[in-house]
């Protein structure tokens, strides 16, 4: 069996990877017609055909793509906003999938932004690019309520803005303390956070969006540390951690740099403002998609998706309904969708991945 480089512009690096597990031979194929004949494989060698990972790239590998188009139906056509647009993964993937859909693509970050746009090129007017929150894409595209076809928001940060030290995410040795979406151009960066928020809002964060039990401690831990030097690093942070949890995992490292990263970037907030802004740009039978990572941002998700499938919001006991009166769409996920255990082991990250789709009536 030959195996080799497809041609074609380069998606990911391993665009097909041989895997030996257990004796068995695993392949990810980008396309198969493409990359090689199929029938070239032996029958014990195990096939990959996951869109996720056809859709990867250096720059991020998209979860769940083939879920995502299942819900949003680009076939359909009409104009979809990608409220993430990271590497352009999922983007790409409406655009392939109909000649009709367009895309509007919105990052905060404008290193995703340059990448995606390169990426999406070929589709030219079919793809538009917008640097901004997605709590305010609607002004910011100029959308007309009840235009969209579809939104998609997979939330959170790329493995790019992850794997870049200089970005500040990471919580390896020697990083700044930095975590902003916006790169220079942001706010306050989590070394500003960490050395001026006053204990009790820095141990709420650590509680609420790290859920750490020691929250109130580890504050106090970090307000001793920048009476005597301010924080600047991935370490001084990773210390506090040491110091407060006793053997800390890199799990335990992962959640609290995770938390001020939540709150670096105001995420939780964005998403509140974002879901009934995005839900009124969605058009009649629009769908909107959202992947979660993080079990706040899926219980807000899901809140709302339950409350706009409701029929009456009214207060209980109110004599007559003073609301509504009707749903304003359903629920096309009861419960989450997860990844498939192929997906997850190929693409780690997808583990914690929760889809949930709604549909406007
Ligand atoms: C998980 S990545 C999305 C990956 C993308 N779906 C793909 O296929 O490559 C999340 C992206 O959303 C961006 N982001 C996160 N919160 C945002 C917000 N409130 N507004 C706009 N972009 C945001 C991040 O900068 C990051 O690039």
């Amino acid at each position: 069996m030959r195996i080799g480089r497809s041609r074609g512009a380069a998606r990911w690096k391993p665009r097909f990877r041989v895997e030996e597990t257990g004796g068995v031979r695993a392949l990810l194929v980008k396309n198969p017609s493409s990359v090689f004949r199929i029938a070239d494989v032996h029958p014990r060698d195990k096939v990959y055909r996951d869109q996720s990972l056809s859709y990867g790239s250096e720059y991020h590998v998209p979860v769940m793509v083939s879920e995502v188009l299942g819900y949003l139906n680009p076939a359909r056509g009409g104009f979809y906003l990608d409220g993430t647009l990271g590497g352009g993964g999922h983007s790409e993937a409406i655009l392939d999938a109909s000649g009709s859909a367009f895309v509007i693509g919105v990052d905060r970050d404008p290193a995703a932004l340059a990448e995606a746009s390169r990426r999406l090129m070929g589709f030219g007017g079919r793809f538009r690019a917008v640097q901004g929150n997605y709590a305010n894409a609607v002004q910011a595209s100029e959308l007309e309520p009840g235009s969209l076809a579809g939104v998609l928001l997979d939330l959170g940060i790329s493995s790019r803005q992850v794997d870049e030290d200089a970005r500040g995410f990471t919580f390896r040795s020697g990083a700044p303390l930095d975590m902003r979406m916006e790169g220079a151009a942001g706010f306050e960066s989590a070394a500003d956070l960490l050395n001026t928020m006053d204990e009790a809002e820095l141990a709420t964060i650590f509680w609420r969006y790290g859920e750490e039990k020691k929250s109130r401690r580890l504050a106090r831990v970090i307000v001793e540390m920048r009476e005597k030097q301010p924080l600047e690093r991935s370490d001084d942070l990773s210390s506090a951690v040491d110091r407060v949890i006793p053997r800390a995992t890199s799990q335990d490292r992962a959640r609290i740099f995770q938390a001020v990263r939540i709150a670096v970037n105001d995420e939780i907030t964005s998403l509140e403002l974002a879901l009934p802004s995005l839900r009124d740009a969605l058009a009649a039978g629009g769908v909107f998609v959202v992947i979660a990572y993080h079990s706040l941002e899926d219980r807000l998700v899901k809140d709302s998706f339950r409350e706009w499938s409701r029929e009456c919001v009214c207060p209980p006991g109110l004599p007559v309904c003073v609301c509504r009166g009707a749903a304003l769409g359903e629920s096309l996920t009861r419960k989450p969708v997860m990844a498939s255990p192929d997906e997850v082991e190929l693409n780690p990250r997808a583990r914690s991945a929760r889809l949930r789709a709604w549909r406007k009536t």
